[in-house]
């Protein structure tokens, strides 16, 4: 999976179907269920790290978590685009942190890397595209300031916050951000940016299904959740006979729109 082909499938409305993996196997097994891109999310902070945020993160543990990933696809000759997040405080300092951060993360084995926020980033963007390394923005929910968020709640909700985050995703297409993560907006607010973007493709999570992807944390999608299932998850391990077949039933459910249910989301 390249760049290329995902801007090929955004543009025939092909869903692309994204998980986060941490480690060598179940990146292997989401790899051959079909996944088109494996997120090395810093989600691990709570995930195999067990802490409450994602702040803590360190880019040095991203790197081990990417590096680890990144030889699970190699054995299995893998095929998904391999995205990593840059942690926070690993690119806010500047542009000259941000491309250190990158290219770190590249070298480690990541194809693409994943920043939060808009406005401010969109020049970081720019630079890191301009030096070839693709970019995938993530606006709504962003876990690395949850603080000023106010907590893990839905964003965009009214019409000046919906108007920003629609101003900001234009902002990082135009860069050349090649992917976007839309999480926890209004659905309706996600399909009218992802119908507004020239080339990004953006990946839904808790965003209804118009986005021209989805992404979910592997290991809420398998029911396993260290505090509180977030309502837009589904367990797909649920009606699966092992691992490989919930991973399968994402994919396909991706595929064909059934997931996410727009019905099941009050925002
Ligand atoms: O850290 C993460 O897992 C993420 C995805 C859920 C988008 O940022
Ligand atoms: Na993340």
């Amino acid at each position: 999976m390249t760049t290329r082909q995902i801007a090929e499938m955004r543009a025939n409305g092909e869903k692309i179907a994204v998980l986060t993996a941490y480690d060598a196997t179940f990146a292997a097994a989401a790899d051959f269920a079909g996944v088109d891109c494996i997120m090395v999310g810093d989600s691990l902070g709570m995930v195999c790290q067990g802490r409450s945020s994602t702040v803590g993160v360190s880019l040095e543990s991203m790197l081990y978590h990417t590096q680890c990933v990144a030889q699970g696809l190699v054995r299995a000759e893998g095929s998904a685009l391999l995205i990593a997040d840059l942690p926070f405080g690993s690119y806010q300092h500047s542009r000259d942190q941000a491309i250190g951060s990158a290219i770190q993360l590249m070298q480690a084995g990541a194809q693409m890397v994943k920043l939060e926020g808009g406005g401010w980033t969109t020049d970081v963007v720019a630079f890191l595209v301009e030096r070839g390394i693709p970019v995938c923005g993530h606006l709504g929910l962003t876990p690395q300031t949850v603080s000023a968020q106010g907590g893990y709640r839905v964003q965009g909700r009214e019409e000046a916050a919906a108007e920003r985050i629609r101003t900001e995703a234009a902002a990082l297409d135009a860069a050349g951000a090649a992917m976007m993560v839309l999480e926890m907006i209004p659905a309706r607010l996600a399909a009218t940016i992802s119908g507004e973007m020239k080339s990004c493709a953006t990946i839904g999570i808790g965003a209804g299904n118009g986005t021209a992807g989805q992404v979910l944390v592997m290991h809420d999608m398998l029911g396993l959740n260290l505090g509180r299932m977030a309502k837009f998850v589904r367990n797909f391990l649920r009606e699966a006979d092992d691992v490989h077949a919930a991973f399968a039933a994402y994919v396909a459910a991706v595929k064909d729109g059934s997931f996410p249910d727009n019905r099941q989301h009050a925002w």
